[in-house]
């Protein structure tokens, strides 16, 4: 049954990983910016914004106020972030969260239960690094683009995101309570998108984790219901390079599909999570894509997706294979049985 529904979305052969992660960045996200030529890290511990954190996490965690101080082509830039690690010993499992919010902890998060279980969180707000629209002019794109302007394949703002979560990483590499070899990238809906970008253009990254992440994200562009291609251009231009919104509107006419997302993360772990109700990312095209994607982890003798020739409903989890597959009832959020199942898929493969 999968393999037919596969079939009637004519999708495009995978290719090499580096054919992939150029089309996709060439052609729907832009090229990331480079590494700056420079960082200092300027820590601050317990700076917590409201005041309160003596007794984080119940004593149990030290969070830290990281700002990232770069030099970039000639440019100064920076940006805040928060880690907060857990005060037990040994080597955690961290997060690499991109955010909605600034506040730590926030609702969405749950710093608590995150260090309960182990891991570390190391959290940025994505409008820190620049606006959530078209002005190119702040932040981060405007030390890379002059007056504004970019070209056809220059970053649009996804990949400017996706680029600071790899900084964020840059710096939890440099800390010993840190394990390097079960780091993970997560966000949810527009940040789960970049979630994958960010995993797919670095390798350093060992899991990743888009929650909701739909349109131009894992779901399959081909056959997909709710938010489309063209829909997605008119609305969030400023979310991709210049090029991809000029391309036709028939997702049946691009040289890639979201399947190539997915695949440019193997042989590295990735979990797709999806809701029931979340017609307008549409979790039968997230699911496809996974599968899909299978294909490329076969290929280097492991196995991508595990399940069953049916299509997975209502709370069904797939943590078997590489790539894992999770969806929950309810709507489009980012809620603890999301972060839950992302504990259980990196637990089950470490
Ligand atoms: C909009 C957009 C989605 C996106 C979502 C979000 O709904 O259409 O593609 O995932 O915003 O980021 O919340």
């Amino acid at each position: 049954m999968i393999r037919e529904l596969l079939t009637e979305r004519k999708l495009p052969a995978l290719k090499c990983r580096e054919e992939m992660l150029d089309l996709l960045q060439t052609k729907e996200y832009g090229i990331l910016p480079p590494k700056p030529d420079k960082t200092e890290w300027k820590v601050e511990k317990n700076a917590l914004p409201h005041g309160y954190c003596a007794e984080f996490c119940a004593g149990k965690g030290t969070v830290y106020r990281v700002t990232a101080e770069m030099t970039l082509g000639g440019k100064t830039f920076s940006f805040p972030f928060y880690a907060a690690i857990p005060n037990s010993e040994g080597k955690h499992p961290f997060f690499v969260s991109i955010n909605f919010h600034d506040a730590v902890p926030d609702i969405w998060m749950p710093t608590e239960e995150l260090i309960d279980n182990g891991f570390a969180v190391l959290s940025f707000c994505y409008t820190s690094v620049t606006s959530d629209n078209n002005d190119f002019t702040d932040g981060l794109a405007g030390v890379l683009y002059e007056d504004g302007k970019r070209g056809p394949a220059d970053a649009g703002k996804i990949a400017m995101w996706a680029w600071a979560a790899q900084r964020v990483l840059d710096y939890a590499l440099t800390l010993d309570a840190l394990d390097a070899d079960r780091c993970a990238v997560c966000g949810h809906s527009r940040l789960g998108k970049t979630a994958l970008l960010a995993a797919a253009t670095d390798e350093r990254f060992a899991f990743c984790y888009s929650n909701d992440s739909g349109c131009s994200g894992a779901a399959l562009s081909r056959g997909k219901n709710g938010e489309t291609k063209d829909r997605i251009c008119h609305v969030f231009p400023f979310w991709f390079c210049e090029d991809y919104c000029a391309a036709p509107a028939d997702p049946a006419e691009l040289p890639f599909d979201q399947h190539y997302l997915v695949a440019s993360i193997a042989p590295r772990f990735v979990l797709v999570g999806s809701a029931e109700d979340d017609g307008w990312a549409d979790p039968v095209s997230e699911f496809l894509s996974a599968a899909a994607a299978s294909e490329a982890y076969e290929a280097m003798g492991l196995t991508g997706l595990v399940c069953e020739d049916a299509l997975p409903t209502h709370d069904a989890f797939l943590p078997e294979g590489h790539i894992g597959y999770h969806i929950r009832p309810g709507s489009h959020y980012f809620g603890r049985t999301d972060w839950n199942r992302l504990i259980q898929f990196m637990n089950h493969h470490s």
